[in-house]
């Protein structure tokens, strides 16, 4: 039985634009579970990206908040950086082009640990070796335009998990990454969450790797939480039309590709 790490209570949030509010989360209630892994799926702006944002504390000045996000672990709401670590979609935007993978990558030990220049590239070099980035030594020296797509994906996980946080949020990190690399991305955010004994949250729009990830699936459809249950109930038994239509049809949310049901794990 697991012990409750985060309430999610009547969540709304909107966004303030030129052209009136845009709601983009309306009263969404949910609890995340220490210790699990939990994939949030839904079709593309349906508030997804705006939770793990919410979550981590880092929605834009332009965002209306209303109800609560409660984290009910002992002492404060946790530090996004320190105790929540993200990785989003495009490692190419969180990546400095003009700073070491080094520096970048022990950053957050050294401002949230404290740990030194000399020490801190230490421990990049460690937390490089983790995400199996080959040769971290000459990795830390190097820019990030010096690696391929799935590599700068690791480099941006081995940054987001730096002051080790005990929840990582990770919002569509292998989508802009070819099938196979997308596969060795989640086999190691999976390991990562295992042996750092993390929560894991995993925004996805591919319903077959939510599937095969998560202990938890939550649906969303424009702004709404239309189901959340256990993987093995939202695959086998979805109550909602909609989750059915879902896995009926199993298209990746964000392009045309219809991928047969037997994908789906
Ligand atoms: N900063 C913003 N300003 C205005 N509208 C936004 C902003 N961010 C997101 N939205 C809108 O809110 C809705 C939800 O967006 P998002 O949470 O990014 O969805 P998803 O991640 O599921 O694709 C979309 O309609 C999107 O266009
Ligand atoms: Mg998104």
């Amino acid at each position: 039985m697991r012990n409750i790490l985060c309430r999610v209570e009547r969540l709304s949030v909107a966004y303030r634009t030129p052209a009136g509010m845009h709601s983009a989360l309306k009263s969404v209630s949910l609890d995340i579970m220490a210790g699990e892994k939990l994939a949030i799926i839904g079709e593309s702006g349906s508030g997804k990206s705006t939770l793990a944002l919410a979550l981590t504390g880092l929605l834009p000045a332009e965002a209306l908040i209303e109800g609560e996000i409660v984290w009910t672990g002992p002492g404060s709401a946790p530090l996004p950086g320190r105790d929540i670590g993200i990785v989003f979609q495009d490692p190419g935007s969180s990546l400095n082009p003009v700073l070491t993978i080094g520096e970048q990558v022990g950053e957050g030990a050294r401002h949230h640990l404290g740990l030194g220049r000399r020490a801190a590239r230490d421990k990049a070099i460690e937390l490089l070796a983790r995400v199996r980035l080959p040769h971290p030594e000459q990795a830390v020296g190097a820019y990030p335009h010096q690696f391929s797509g799935g590599q700068r994906q690791r480099i941006a996980i081995a940054a987001a998990i730096a002051a080790g946080p005990s929840v990582l949020i990770a919002d569509e990190a292998t989508s802009a990454l070819d099938t196979i690399v997308q596969a060795e991305i989640a086999a190691l955010l999976e390991d990562l969450v295992q042996t750092g004994q993390m929560t894991l949250i995993f925004v996805t729009h591919d319903i077959g790797l939510a599937a095969s990830l998560a202990d938890r699936i939550a649906v969303f459809r424009t702004a709404e939480l239309v189901e959340i249950g256990d993987a093995g109930s939202i695959v086998n038994t979805p109550q909602a039309g909609y989750t059915r239509q879902l896995l009926a049809t199993h298209i990746d949310l964000d392009s045309p590709r219809l991928v047969g049901a037997s994908d789906v794990r």
